[in-house]
């Protein structure tokens, strides 16, 4: 029998990517994506109502609130996004028995460790996003054990808004770019993402927890950039600042190790120059 599955938060980047691919899981899988006018996750009486109404295996959840700098003075609407509503939904979850696969963030790390961080590292948020995030996360594991959190990080796509397209755009126009070079992590591509939560979806996994999901290696937001930049034989269109004014603390050290999901599907992650590669294609020739 087909699963069925409702992706939240579907005109998000990553909402987007699973909807592009999935008509490939189409004989195992049955989606429904509602965009946030079609189920605002904060209401919990839609929420409560659609899942009385409907049958849901699997709860992916791609919806949030994401703007981390925004979220320092939008705190309560970043907490009720990404917190409250979360408690909704896996309060909902429990309730219809759905397993639910939350998205979560290298930014519940204060970024002090020098070693990629594991899923049972403790956590300490710097920034209003990553203590909302964080909130999200305690929400399920004290109402449900049928979950998956996903924490991953630096996240990218042809869709929206995010560094990988907004450096393409501005070298692609010619312009050039300070960028950040004390800040390491792993940019992540939706599109690898999006395969790993079809895994968890099409194999039933039971292995419940928290899981650390990126691409394989670490960088730094320059180091991404210069990539980028040589993609245009442009390199000297980037500039190198060690520092960069905003409004919320970010971690200097985000990478996430990879070791459970490996041992999950018996397969190293992409690398990130690869998967970034694939992005700058589509962007090219899409
Ligand atoms: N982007 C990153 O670098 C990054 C890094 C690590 C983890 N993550 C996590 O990965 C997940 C996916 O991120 P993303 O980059 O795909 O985010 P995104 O592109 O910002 O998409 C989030 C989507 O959620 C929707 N949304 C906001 N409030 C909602 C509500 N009340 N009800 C229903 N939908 C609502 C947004 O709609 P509107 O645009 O209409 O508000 C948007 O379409 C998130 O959980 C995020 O925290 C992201």
């Amino acid at each position: 029998m087909r699963s069925k599955v409702l992706v939240t938060g579907a005109n998000g980047q990553l909402g987007k990517t699973l909807r592009e691919i999935s008509g490939r899981f189409a004989e195992a899988i049955e989606f429904t994506f509602l965009e946030k006018s079609q189920l605002d996750i904060t209401n919990q009486e839609e929420i409560q109502r659609y899942f009385k109404d409907n049958i849901i295996d699997f709860c992916v959840n791609c919806a949030a609130y994401t703007n981390v700098d925004l979220a320092e003075t939008e705190t309560d609407k970043a907490m009720t996004v990404n917190a409250h509503a979360v408690a909704y939904l896996s309060k909902a979850c429990k309730a219809h028995n759905t397993v639910l696969i939350h998205m979560s963030t290298d930014y519940v790390f204060d970024g002090n460790s020098t070693t990629p961080y594991k899923e049972n590292d403790p956590t300490h948020p710097i920034n209003s996003y990553g203590k909302s995030k964080r909130l999200g996360e305690e929400h399920i594991q004290s109402n449900l054990s049928n979950y998956f959190i996903i924490r991953t990080s630096w996240l990218y796509s042809k869709f929206n808004k995010n560094f990988v397209k907004t450096v393409y755009s501005k070298l692609k126009s010619g312009h050039q770019l300070r960028i950040i070079t004390t800040q390491k992590g792993t940019p992540t591509s939706c599109v690898d993402l999006s395969n790993f939560i079809m895994f968890l979806i099409t194999n039933r996994v039971k292995a419940y927890g928290i899981y650390h999901f990126s691409a394989k290696g670490e960088t730094t937001w320059f180091d991404v950039g210069l990539y980028i930049a040589q993609y245009f034989k442009r390199s000297s269109a980037v500039i190198p600042t060690p520092i960069f004014e905003s409004k919320a603390s970010r971690p200097i050290y985000s990478v996430l190790s990879n070791d459970k999901v490996i041992s999950l599907t018996k397969q190293e992650p992409n690398r990130w120059q690869d998967s970034v590669d694939d992005v700058l294609k589509s962007l090219t020739y899409d």
